[in-house]
């Protein structure tokens, strides 16, 4: 059976661990050309994307397969083919399909008429690959983050569900600053806190992240989220409330002067372009453990 990855908790702890591990041998040594010889990934995205997208093709190319972008609109499924029908056609021949989706549950349709290995890079709901991602960059930087306090501010967004998922697979703490109108409904999520204070989340924490206010797909609410959000800027004194060990993380794309001030990205404490390069590194180890 093809393993999907649409959700971290689709995979074992223990497969998660591999990645890691795998992901820093293979960031180590070039010496893969052939490690994914002969396989195919297909990359069908209904959202914009730079890492994504590249880290994808570029791993492929450089272990020896090949993957190829197809945008929705030039598809049989942009003139109303139906779903099911496009991922039993394209499974039969893919090894794997790299799936950017407004909805998360056209995640689940196409994997479930799929053959091949369905991986989400990027949904309404979640974003596995790169918090896949950050901890790699974690794990590189300070260690193991079992026990470590995580602190997310802003927007519990796409990115956001993915380290909630995180915390209970990995068993670290993650405290999640963020108005009480964007807090989810249900708030028994294992190892995961919401508060409204950016001081109590942020206090002693050695990973600090955020993401953009406002997500693709959320621009009908751009003037409410930047008001509601504005508290919650992580800048370089907001970091001094962090641990001394303290990284900083960022998927990117960032907006300078909302959820980051303009200087953030260039403290010592930023770690976001190894970050960005790491997304090329997970993914060539998320790829050989889903298509070997
Ligand atoms: N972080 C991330 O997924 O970036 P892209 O939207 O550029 O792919
Ligand atoms: N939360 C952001 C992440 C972009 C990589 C979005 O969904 O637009």
């Amino acid at each position: 059976m093809n393993k999907n990855f649409l959700n971290l908790k689709d995979l074992s702890k223990k497969d998660l661990e591999n990645i890691i591990e795998n992901s820093i041998s293979l960031k180590k040594s070039t010496a893969n050309a052939d490690l994914l010889a002969g396989k195919y990934v297909a990359l069908i995205f209904e959202k914009s994307s730079t890492r994504t997208r590249v880290s994808f093709e570029v791993a492929m190319n450089q272990l020896g397969g090949k993957a190829s972008f197809l945008s929705v609109a030039d598809l049989q499924l942009g003139r109303g083919e139906p779903l099911e029908d496009t991922a039993k056609v394209i499974g039969s021949m893919a090894d794997g399909v790299v799936l950017r989706t407004q909805k998360h549950e056209t995640q689940n349709t196409f994997a479930s008429f799929s053959s091949a290995a369905t991986i989400n890079g990027l949904s309404n709901l979640s974003h596995p690959c790169q918090v896949l991602t950050d901890l790699l960059t974690y794990f590189e930087e300070n260690g193991s983050i079992e026990g470590e306090k995580v602190c997310w501010s802003g927007d519990f967004n796409n990115v956001c569900y993915s380290y909630a998922e995180a915390a209970n697979i990995f068993n670290f703490e993650l405290h999640v600053a963020c108005p009480k109108e964007f807090q989810p409904k249900i708030k028994a999520l294992p190892n995961v806190t919401f508060t409204e204070s950016l001081d109590e989340a942020i206090d002693g924490s050695s990973l600090v992240t955020t993401d953009v206010w406002v997500s693709m797909g959320d621009e009908n609410e751009k003037e409410k989220r930047e008001q509601l959000f504005s508290d919650y800027q992580i800048n370089p004194s907001v970091m001094d409330k962090a641990s001394n060990k303290a990284i900083f993380l960022h998927c990117l794309p960032a907006i300078r002067g909302q959820e980051i001030s303009e200087d953030l990205l260039e403290d010592k404490r930023s770690k976001v372009w190894t970050q960005a390069e790491n997304r090329l590194h997970a993914q060539k180890a998320l790829l050989v453990e889903l298509l070997k």
